[in-house]
């Protein structure tokens, strides 16, 4: 039977996380297919975990607090001293002057709340006072104990760590190290560690009072990213005690919490009152010039090229920094850049001219978290004299980068951000949406425009869309993000007992802002399907403690625990290993192990090669393909650049692989069984890798169908924000796909040229479209109900169905 046709259908219940991003944009019509409608059409039913209460007890969220705080506005002091010089010493920081007065404010209070605009100092120059204190000192302590700070993003940790080993004369690893994700260049000589929230959190599973730190500075927490708010409350809980009366158990760890806007009250307040230290701004006045998109062009990533043709033919020197959302849209706007250079410099009639005389010609780096480590250094090397710096960036240069010499800012308006979408028949579906910013952010990337002389923020959005369609500040992660992997973490950490209590706000956790119940649910409904929750209690299983002990979204961990069984332990580790090369940043994984040549001839020729590695079982399979090349090889780099693969994104794969196989081999093998053998056990070594995938990504399920007259995927739930209409014009047919819960195949898959008519993917995510990455053919339907019995249940041969609640 041919699938039926999609229509738009309205959406009865979202994430309260997805509807609150929804709420900014008045006129959004939720168009999203509620799960229950797709359990019909799929003949596809599925059952609610014991622990979960009654439907209608969930949905509410306990946000009161977020909404409670109303930061009074306060201007940054413009001087009009001209500082030309790009590169500040740290001897003429913001923060130089203040460093007493900072560090008394320290030792008086267990929490300090640090407010300062991007380039004051903070990030490099706090730890380092810390550390030359001898009040602070960490050598005193035996064993000596560390200063740590965190970062939201990889990317920042690293460069930070490599700008202060610099400053403090040492090398990398040594005194100064940084530790993200199976990546650690810490040593037993470092005592100033840039870790990634997230590191710090899986520090803190092993050790929950932190012990092995004197200081511990949460940086960029203004970002609310889901670890640095789980990072403050478990902060909380050890200065100041918990909230069910539990005595501090560190009331000699000193807390500072940084944040680049000025939501310092509702820090402040959460943190019984502590004091809030200013750091005076050193920034110019920025022009905004508003520029909605027209009908044309109506795409984002053709109307910021445009405004960067415009502001390099006005021919006023000053670097350009331009906000896109990925990886993707950065890599289309350089491609464009890069197409019109040449007529930009033959057009040269306009007196562009540097100092020397010589054309000013525009030099395109693009920056995003999965980026090279040798192409992150670029950004922030001046320009030569006749070069005119264009970063093409991501939300990392909001604050995290600091990058001297921008005057220009070209802002879209939009970031990806991952929104859960929860459905009636609970679960639902995690995307990377791009979604308008809030107005603190895109005040903050204006602000990155006036650092070192006055600059101009062009604004790919109306005055009236700022002022009236943007929420004054971004909605916090953990109120729309898929929160299974922090559920996990506390569990495992022993700081709830049962899942249960984080939805009874039990547990002695007291957050900044509760997540939300329905994304609580829909979390453990997922870990008790993958086995890491027990049905009655919520409480943590054996099962769940080995997930949790892999640095592996839970889903990717099950994955490998699975394939145990299967018996593909060595193809899923490389498969995971490769996935996780690149990802971790701000828009999941995105991270290519393919090389994208820009010149089209050489394009071609990668495309060729790339649908040579293409397996028609999936991407996994076609990434161990790839990798086994390379080890058959001798891991050589000339084997790389031969077949167009990143020899880094390998090397990393490598790597990685070697510490999940170092986690995996702590076990004694042979968990569980898997069915009752059929259709799964008795497969080749590829359907095998499938079936390990297929028992992780289950809940991601994807029927192929009809949407106006092309071939599609109907995916579990639609997303919140459903049609964005009022701000950006012209987007229209993009996001009616998604809230009609359809997606297509990425390009770059391995499925693109053979869509399979049932799979399961890793990640959704918008660019022009909904795209499913990474996908994985599930060849019998009844694999779904043999590997998820949790999930779904079989019906008849063909057709196997969720159980019913
Ligand atoms: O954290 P905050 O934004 O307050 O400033 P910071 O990151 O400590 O930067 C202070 C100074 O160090 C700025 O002038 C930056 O240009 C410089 N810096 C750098 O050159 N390279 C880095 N990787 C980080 C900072
Ligand atoms: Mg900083």
């Amino acid at each position: 039977a041919s699938p039926p046709r999609q229509r738009p259908r309205r959406a009865t219940r979202v994430a309260s996380g997805a509807s609150l991003l929804r709420k900014s944009f008045g006129e959004l019509s939720a168009a999203a297919r509620t799960g229950s409608e797709l359990v019909s059409r799929w003949h596809l039913q599925r059952q609610r975990a014991p622990a979960d209460p009654a439907p209608g007890e969930a949905g509410q969220t306990t946000s009161s607090q977020s909404r409670r705080r109303k930061e009074q506005g306060q201007p940054s002091p413009h001087r009009s001293t001209p500082n030309a010089a790009a590169t500040l010493s740290p001897s003429d920081l913001p923060i130089t002057p203040l460093r007493e007065a900072l560090l008394d404010l320290v030792h008086q209070h267990p929490v300090v709340i640090v407010v300062g605009e991007t380039g004051s100092g903070k990030t490099t120059q706090i730890p380092q006072y810390l550390l030359a204190d001898p009040r602070f000192g960490s050598d005193r302590h035996a064993p000596p104990q560390r200063i740590a700070c965190t970062q939201p993003r990889r990317v920042a940790a690293v460069s930070v760590a490599r700008r202060v080993a610099a400053e403090m004369h040492c090398e990398l690893g040594t005194r100064v190290g940084y530790s993200i994700r199976f990546d650690d260049r810490t040593s037993a000589e470092t005592r100033i560690a840039y870790l990634t929230d997230g590191m710090l959190l899986r520090e803190a599973m092993a050790d929950v009072r932190f012990s092995a730190y004197r200081a511990i500075m949460i940086d960029e927490a203004h970002e609310r990213s889901i670890n640095t708010d789980v990072l403050l409350a478990l902060l909380r809980r050890s200065v100041l005690g918990g909230g069910d009366g539990g005595a501090p158990d560190r009331p000699d760890l000193k807390v500072i919490v940084t944040s680049a806007t000025l939501n310092a009250a509702h820090f402040a307040d959460y943190f019984q009152g502590a004091p809030v230290f200013r750091i005076p701004g050193r920034s110019f006045p920025v022009e905004v010039v508003w520029r909605p998109l027209t009908r044309r062009p109506a795409d984002y990533v053709q109307a910021a090229v445009q405004q960067v043709r415009e502001v390099h033919a006005r021919g006023e020197p000053g670097d350009i920094l331009v906000f896109l959302t990925g990886q993707e849209e950065i890599e289309a706007a350089a491609a464009a850049l890069e197409r019109q250079l040449e007529d930009i410099s033959r057009a040269d009639d306009t007196g562009n001219t540097a100092p020397d005389g010589a054309p000013l010609r525009l030099g395109v780096l693009p920056a995003y978290a999965a980026m090279p480590a040798e192409q992150q250094q670029r950004i922030f090397r001046p320009a030569p004299p006749n070069i005119r710096k264009c970063i093409l960036a991501t939300n990392i240069a909001e604050a995290s980068l600091t990058i001297d010499g921008v005057r220009y800012v070209v802002d879209t308006g939009l970031s990806k951000q991952r929104v859960f979408c929860a459905t009636d028949g609970g679960g639902g579906v995690e995307r990377l949406l791009i979604a308008p910013i809030s107005r603190a952010s895109a005040v903050q990337r204006a602000g990155r425009a006036g650092r070192t002389a006055p600059g101009v923020c062009v604004r790919l959005y109306s005055a009236r869309a700022f002022a009236s369609e943007m929420l004054e500040e971004p909605v916090p992660e953990v109120q729309r993000a898929d929160v299974a992997s922090v559920v996990l973490s506390l569990l495992e950490m022993g700081v709830v007992p049962r899942a249960t209590a984080l939805l009874h706000g039990q547990g002695g956790l007291e957050w900044l802002d509760a997540p939300a119940e329905a994304l609580l649910l829909a979390a453990m409904q997922m870990l008790w399907a993958l086995r890491a929750l027990d049905g009655p209690s919520g409480s943590i299983t054996d099962v769940g403690r080995r997930m949790a002990a892999l640095p592996l979204d839970p889903r990717l961990a099950r994955v490998l625990l699975a394939s145990v069984d299967l018996q593909c332990v060595s193809e899923a580790l490389t498969a995971v290993a490769m996935l996780c090369v690149g990802s971790g940043g701000d828009s999941g994984s995105g991270g290519d192990v393919f090389l994208r040549p820009r010149h089209p001839s050489a394009q071609r020729e990668a495309e060729r090669v790339r649908a040579e590695w293409q397996h028609p079982a999936g991407d996994p399979c076609t990434l161990v393909r790839v990798y086994d090349a390379w080890e058959c090889s001798g891991y050589a780099d000339g084997w790389c650049a031969a077949h167009y693969v990143q020899v880094r994104a390998l090397q990393r794969a490598r790597e990685i692989r070697r510490q999940l196989a170092d986690i995996l081999r702590r076990w004694p093998t042979r968990t569980e069984r898997c069915g009752d053998g059929g259709a799964v056990t008795a497969a080749s070594r590829d359907a095998r890798l499938n079936a390990a995938f297929t028992a992780g990504l289950f809940a991601n399920a994807a029927r192929r169908c009809l949407y106006e007259g092309v071939g599609a995927y109907t995916v579990d739930a639609a997303p919140a924000t459903g049609r964005r209409t009022t701000c950006k014009d012209g987007r229209r047919s993009r996001s009616a796909a998604a809230a009609d819960g359809v997606a297509y195949i990425h390009p770059s898959s391995a499925l693109f040229h053979n869509p399979p008519p049932l799979l399961v993917y890793y990640e959704l995510v918008e660019t022009r479209r909904p795209y499913l990455r990474c996908c994985v053919a599930v060849p019998d339907a009844r694999w779904l109900a043999q590997l998820a019995p949790q999930w779904y249940r079989q019906v008849d041969a063909e057709a196997p169905a969720r159980i019913p609640p």
